[in-house]
Order: C-alpha cells, then structure tokens, then sequence
C-alpha cells in the first residue's frame, strides 16, 4: 500500500504561508509516498489552484454533514471539493472537543465528504485518563463503530491518541503496533491507517515502518517545509 503523508496546518496560514508548501515541492522527490496538505479554509483554493497537476493534494480540515443550507459559518464538503480538495479531515479530537462533535456527527460528515467524491480522513484517539485506564481499544473501537462511513467508498483512518497531540509525547512503537493491529481487524484489509500525534523527523522512521501504520498525520512539523520533508523522506 503506498504510503499517505498529510499535514494538517490547523488554525495557521495566511496566503504568505503558501511558499512553504511551495519550499516542501521543492524538496519533493515524486517517487515518494502521497502528500496531502490541510490548510485553513481560507486557503484550499488558492493552494489546489497553485498545485493542481502536482503531486501535491489538498484536503479540507472539517465539512459541515449537508451540502448546502442555512449553517452560517459551516463550510460543505462538496465546497471543498469544488474549490479543489481530494481529501477531508474529519472527527479530529480538537473538534470533537471544541466543537463537541459526537460518532454520528463524525459519520455524517465522513458520508458527506464521500458524497462530494473527498476520501474522508477519519481521526481517533483515547484521552490520557482512557489509556490510563487500560480503556484505549474500547474507546477507539467505540468511535470505529460510530464513526466510519457506511457503505463502500475511500477512507482512510487516522489514530491519534489525544495525549499525544502537540505534546512532544508518543505511544511506544508497541502500543502504536497493538492500536493499529487492532484498528486493522475492524476496518479491514485495503485502508491506509495513518499514526498522528507528535510525529517529527526524529520519530517519523520508526513510527512509518511499524506494521500496519500506512502513512502519518502531521500537525506541527508540517508548518516547516523541511521538517515535513524529512517525514516524507522517512517513510521511503
Ligand atoms: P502534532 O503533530 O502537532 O502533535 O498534531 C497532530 C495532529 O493533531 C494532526 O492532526
């Protein structure tokens, strides 16, 4: 399976920012894994439109379940689409926080973000307390079970344990093999099952290699083109 490296800038980026995904193209070497970036709303269609025909794909960091209607604010996936994603992030542990998204919410959107022809990232993770608790696969097989989009159609999952997320912190290559081992007997055989959560250069080898870990969810270090770069490069 080829191997899915997508950044997600989060709430960072201005049109300015573009020259760092410009910077990371540079550095590209096109035999690589697929590379997918998410930037801010504000930024898909200038950034598709800049790299359309490369290959570098745009994804959407969340999409409203209905494809269009009276949800100020909301962004459809069928818009991401349009404005010219292939990808959209959806059931991220600071939305499902902030935003408190629940399962069904999470799998309205992944179903919406298949309508609109987007694969659908799906994110889960345990809390500190959970994996503390010894609760780390009930509580990710429970978001598999409410989340994932009925149905055939693309999906990719992400397992991004909440603790480690922006915290320098990560699970020991032992409890990310058992998660994604796990993960893999619910989901089945054809989908690519990213690791997310403090991924840098320093880790990313060991972390891409583990069996069934088919890519990476990139928050901060996909801000500096030449940090996402040697993740990139460390999964080759
Ligand atoms: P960090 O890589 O900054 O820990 O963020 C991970 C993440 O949340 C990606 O979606």
């Amino acid at each position: 399976m080829r191997k899915l490296i997508a950044g997600n800038w989060k709430m960072n980026g201005v049109s300015a920012s573009l020259v760092e995904a410009e910077r990371l193209m540079a550095l590209f070497e096109f035999a690589g894994p697929e590379i997918v970036i998410c930037p801010p709303a504000t930024l898909v269609a200038a950034m598709a439109a800049r790299f359309r025909g490369s290959p570098l794909l745009v994804g959407g960091q969340d999409c409203h379940a209905q494809p269009s209607g009276a949800h100020t604010g909301d962004i459809s996936a069928e818009m991401l689409k349009d404005a010219g994603a292939s990808y959209v992030i959806v059931g991220h542990s600071e939305r499902r926080q902030d935003h408190g998204e629940s399962d069904a919410a999470v799998r309205a959107k992944a179903e919406a973000g298949r309508r609109a022809g987007l694969a659908p990232i799906v994110c889960v993770g345990e809390t500190e307390s959970e994996r503390r608790a010894g609760r780390e696969t009930e509580v990710v097989g429970r978001q598999l079970e409410g989340s994932l989009p009925r149905g055939p159609g693309p999906i990719v999952i992400a397992y991004e344990p909440v603790w480690a997320i922006g915290t320098g912190l990560t699970p020991t290559p032992e409890d990310i093999a058992a998660m994604h081992a796990f993960i893999r007997g619910r989901a089945g055989g054809g989908v690519r099952l990213l690791y997310g959560g403090s991924v840098k250069p320093t880790n990313a080898r060991d972390i891409l290699h583990l069996p069934e870990v088919n890519g990476a969810l990139v928050g901060g270090a996909s801000l500096k083109a030449e940090e996402f770069h040697a993740i990139v490069r460390a999964a080759m």
